[in-house]
């Protein structure tokens, strides 16, 4: 979900809308806003920030004028998407409202008591039960004030929260706080912000404070202090952001996963830039320079990450085994860390997230480092919280991600495992003149992504023959068989077709059963150790009558006696095949969700930043 918040001298109504336009990828069943004018007043409506916005246009006029706001767009976890289950919720008398991003896990035994005092709910939400204790605790003791009030509803409740509220008791104020769930304070001339992310702030200020967990804070029109939950005063240290308005907007593009799919040969570029040095066999990765000594030593390691992140690990799996020799594990974050999994401090846990607030994925960074390992991030939100409690880590530098399906943050995230592998593997496993060449290779992967882009157009016509598919099946192996899975998950992320990636050789073991004249079947077949295998896999499903698309290395004419349908990817080694196959896998899902009507940067009941478990 996201949050936006302001206190200011501006119109605020128009600023938090803009600001929910700019978080909707975080969350989109419902939107809402409540406005200090004069008293509280609210508009929230189910669906997507238009929705809100068309609401506001025809009946909002009261909302206008007011300087003090608080807005919130939803990515329901308890209760459906409906008018009623959008936030803000506010008390029964109507001058507390209350904004909350994460799950009160405590939240039905709250309820049952507060119900059995009379409160009424409005909602099926867990968030709600928050809005009425507060006000029950001010009201039982009203010397306490918003803050104080806030501060005391955070003891009874377990769970993890973001959360802003206002009152028009006290109306130039907005009272926040966190636990497990990102907040940010922008800072601007006599206004200041509040976000789940800086996504909406960028456009005002450049300045920001991130909250930490266990932190409240109180934000007026000239200051903002903060504390504990158990209040105690803290200093907080200002970050300047580094990332432009132009960044986040679509820039011509009609869709963002476009763009940013687009983007990938300039992105790869600024993941490598200062970092490789080709001649001289270097690679220099300031983040853990102090700590690749002990990462050499690691006597395993172990990434953990979820989704498509979970997918560049598995490729970091194939890399860091075969550059540095070292043994390694993947592991979803969410089964990690319910397992009661061995780690110790002989190992290295490396977690991998876009967004840096993935709830599992933080859950296993704090798990592994309890245990004792050393633990490095690899992310892609400066600032995020995976990125501050690691101990060490990379930055992707891919620039904000704003489609859900995730592009240019995946090949970014490849990139900095292949640096990784091989600043592992320098002088341990592989000679001088190797790295060189695996550097040359990563180093012409960019212009060699700006060539797969250009065929683009051809990408789309055979996205054509995908469009009215009811599942699909993708190949590959090796280092193409993680880019068999994130192909099929591009695919059913957008374009809700079915998908399944398979490693080529495991077809045989049961998806071979599904194959007939209706089933495609992606198959990556570039020339590397693999092919002729995979061309015995493709004679397979043809013999089947599966109709099959190829991905497959420029100049190689065997494979048009197998199929028509083939794109060709520039000729690369192993190791980097990856950061150009997925490129067409990427395109291709886009173009058939856009061929379905989809909606490709909001795709129905996935968000970009899982902050709940
Ligand atoms: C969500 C997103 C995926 C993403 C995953 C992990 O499910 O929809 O695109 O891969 O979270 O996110 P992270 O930010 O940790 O990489």
């Amino acid at each position: 979900c996201g949050i936006i918040g302001y206190i200011g001298r501006r119109d605020a109504a128009p600023l938090l809308l803009n600001g929910l336009k700019r978080l909707e990828y975080r969350g989109y069943d419902s939107a809402g806003m409540a406005v200090m004018n004069g008293s509280m007043q609210m508009l929230k409506k189910k669906g997507s920030v238009s929705n809100l916005e068309e609401l506001l246009n025809v009946s909002g006029t009261v909302m206008l004028g007011a300087t003090v706001g608080i807005a919130h767009t939803r990515w329901a976890t308890h209760g459906d998407p409906s008018d009623r289950n959008a936030h803000p919720h506010m008390n029964v008398s109507g001058d507390i409202a209350l904004i909350h991003n994460g799950i009160i896990e405590n939240y039905s035994s709250l309820k049952q008591e507060l119900i059995a005092e009379g409160y009424a709910f409005e909602s099926d939400t867990d968030s709600e039960v928050l809005v009425h204790l507060i006000d029950r605790i001010w009201k039982n003791d009203p010397a306490l004030g918003l803050e104080g009030a806030v501060r005391q509803a955070l003891r009874h409740v377990d769970g993890a929260y973001g959360i802003c509220v206002v009152s028009s008791r006290e109306p130039d104020k907005i009272v926040v706080a966190r636990k497990g769930s990102p907040l940010v304070i922008g800072l601007g001339e006599g206004e200041f912000f509040i976000a789940s992310d800086a996504a909406p702030i960028v456009e005002h200020t450049n300045k920001v404070v991130y909250l930490s967990d266990g932190e409240m804070a109180v934000v007026t029109r000239d200051s903002y202090t903060v504390k504990t939950i158990e209040n105690v005063e803290q200093q907080k240290r200002v970050t300047e952001l580094d990332f432009s308005l132009e960044k986040i907007e679509k820039g011509g593009f009609e869709h963002f996963m476009l763009k940013e799919i687009f983007e990938q040969p300039e992105v790869m570029r600024d993941v490598m830039r200062g970092r490789v040095r080709v001649e001289e066999g270097l690679v220099h990765l300031g983040g853990i320079h102090d700590y690749l000594d002990r990462l050499k030593q690691a006597k395993r390691i172990v990434i953990c990450a979820c989704g498509t992140s979970w997918h560049a690990g598995l490729i970091g799996e194939y890399l860091i085994e075969e550059f540095a020799r070292i043994p390694v594990e993947v592991d979803y974050a969410s089964e990690f860390r319910y397992r009661n999994p061995i780690v110790s401090s002989d190992d290295v846990v490396i977690v991998i997230s876009q967004s840096g607030e993935t709830a599992d994925t933080l859950a296993a960074l704090r798990l592994a480092r309890e245990k004792g390992a050393m633990v490095m991030g690899i992310c892609n939100v400066v600032g995020s919280t995976i990125a501050r409690e690691t101990l060490c880590g990379m930055y992707t530098h891919a620039g904000p991600e704003v489609g859900v399906a995730s592009t240019k943050a995946f090949t970014a995230q490849v990139i900095v495992l292949f640096m990784l592998a091989i600043a592992m593997s320098k002088g341990r496993t592989i000679s001088h003149e190797e790295i060189r060449l695996n550097l040359r290779e990563l180093a012409e992967v960019p212009d060699k992504v700006a060539r797969i882009l250009e065929q683009n157009d051809a990408i789309k016509e055979m996205a054509v023959k995908l469009k009215d598919a009811r599942n699909a099946l993708y190949l590959g192996r090796g280092y193409n068989f993680p880019v068999a899975l994130e192909g099929a998950l591009k695919l059913k992320e957008i374009s809700y077709i079915h998908a399944e990636g398979y490693p080529a050789a495991e077809m045989k073991h049961g998806p071979i059963a599904l194959i007939d004249e209706d089933m495609p079947v992606i198959v990556i077949a570039t020339r590397d150790n693999t092919y002729a295998k995979i061309l015995s896999n493709i004679e397979e499903v043809r013999s089947r009558k599966g109709r099959v698309i190829a991905i497959a290395s420029e100049g190689d004419r065997e494979i048009e006696r197998l199929t028509k349908d083939v794109i060709y990817i520039p000729q690369a080694s192993a190791a980097v095949l990856p950061l150009l196959t997925v490129i067409p896998l990427q395109l291709l899902s886009y173009h058939v969700a856009t061929l379905r009507g989809c909606n490709v940067d909001r795709p129905r009941n996935l968000a970009k930043s899982v902050t709940v478990e």
